[in-house]
C-alpha cells in the first residue's frame, strides 16, 4: 500500500520543496517504487523536475528485473522526471546519474574510493553502494519523459542487508565510519544529478569524459561481460569508456569491442556479480 507522508529527516514537504526549489514534490513513507510512482505522474502530465522521494519501497526496481532492497529509514531512494526535447543516446542517461551520486558520495565520505561501475553502479571501497534505474517512455520515436530511479545505501549495516548481497553491498555510513545524513546526500544528488542530466545529447565532452575516467572502477579490470541474458560471457578486459557512453573492453581473442549495453562481472574477484 502507498502512503503518501508530509514529512522527511526532520523536514516538512514545505520545507522540502522550498529547500530543493521544487514544487512538484511527491513524499511517501511507502510506496511500491518511486520509479514507478515518477511515471504514473509523467503520464499524467506532471512536470520536468517532479520529484517522488520514499522512506521505504516495497517494490523496489533494480535493473534486468532484479528488485533493489529498499528497507525502511536506511537509503535514499528518489525518482526524478526529466522531459528532455529529444534522447538521442539513452544508454548515457545512467551514467550521467551515476557520476552525480558519485561526486555527491565524495564529498560525504571524502575518505572513502568511490568509483562507478559502468554502466549504473556506485562503488564505494570496492563495494556496491548504490545504483540508477533510468526508464523512458516513448510515443514512436519521440521521447515523452524520463525517469531516473536512484537508490543509495546510508544507513545499513551488514546485517540489515540480504544475506547474499552482505559481501558484496556497502552502505556509506559504513564506509565513512560515522554518520552521514540522507538529508545531506539528497541536497549534493539532486544538485549534481539535475546539472549533469540537464544536456542529454549523443556523447558528452573532454571534460565529463574526463569525470568518468577518473572514477571508472572496471578500468584495466579482468572481467566477463554478457552482452545479453543468454550470451556466452565475453573475457577480457575493460579498457574505458567511450564518449558515447559505451564500455571499452579488450577481448582475450579479438579487436576491441565497444559495448553499449551488457553486464559485468569481474574476474578477480571470488564473489560472481554486484
Ligand atoms: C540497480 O539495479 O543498481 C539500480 C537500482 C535503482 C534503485 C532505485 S531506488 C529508487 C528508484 N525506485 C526504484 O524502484 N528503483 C530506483
Amino acid at each position: 500500500m502507498n502512503r503518501k507522508s508530509s514529512r522527511w529527516e526532520g523536514q516538512t514537504l514545505d520545507e522540502l520543496k522550498e529547500r530543493w526549489d521544487r514544487p512538484n514534490l511527491h513524499l511517501f513513507s511507502q510506496v511500491d517504487s518511486t520509479n514507478e510512482q515518477a511515471r504514473r505522474l509523467a503520464d499524467e502530465g506532471a512536470p520536468a523536475g517532479t520529484l517522488v522521494l520514499a522512506d521505504a519501497q516495497s517494490k523496489g526496481k533494480g535493473v534486468e528485473g532484479r528488485r533493489w532492497h529498499s528497507p525502511k529509514g536506511m537509503g535514499l531512494y528518489l525518482s526524478l522526471v526529466l522531459r528532455p526535447d529529444s534522447l538521442p543516446n539513452p544508454k548515457l542517461v545512467p551514467l550521467l546519474a551515476g557520476l552525480g551520486i558519485a561526486r555527491a558520495a565524495e564529498k560525504l565520505v571524502p575518505e572513502a574510493e568511490v568509483a562507478i561501475k559502468w554502466p549504473n553502479d556506485l562503488i564505494v571501497n570496492d563495494r556496491k553502494a548504490g545504483g540508477v534505474l533510468s526508464e523512458a517512455s516513448w510515443d514512436g520515436n519521440v521521447v515523452r519523459h524520463v525517469v531516473v530511479g536512484i537508490g543509495v545505501n546510508v544507513h545499513q549495516e551488514e546485517k540489515d542487508f540480504p544475506p547474499e548481497l552482505r559481501p558484496v553491498a556497502i552502505s556509506l555510513e559504513a564506509a565513512a565510519g560515522e554518520s552521514v545524513s540522507r538529508l545531506d546526500l539528497a541536497d549534493l544528488v539532486l544538485q549534481h544529478v539535475e546539472e549533469h542530466c540537464s544536456r542529454l545529447e549523443t556523447s558528452v565532452d573532454r571534460v565529463l569524459l574526463r569525470q568518468f575516467d577518473e572514477r571508472d572502477w572496471l578500468r584495466d579490470r579482468r572481467c566477463a561481460v554478457r552482452t545479453s541474458p543468454e550470451a556466452e560471457p565475453l573475457h577480457g578486459t575493460a579498457v574505458g569508456i567511450a564518449p558515447d557512453g559505451a564500455l571499452l573492453f579488450r577481448p582475450d581473442k579479438g579487436a576491441l569491442r565497444r559495448l553499449s549495453s551488457g553486464r559485468v562481472l569481474i574476474e578477480e574477484l571470488t564473489m560472481p556479480d554486484f
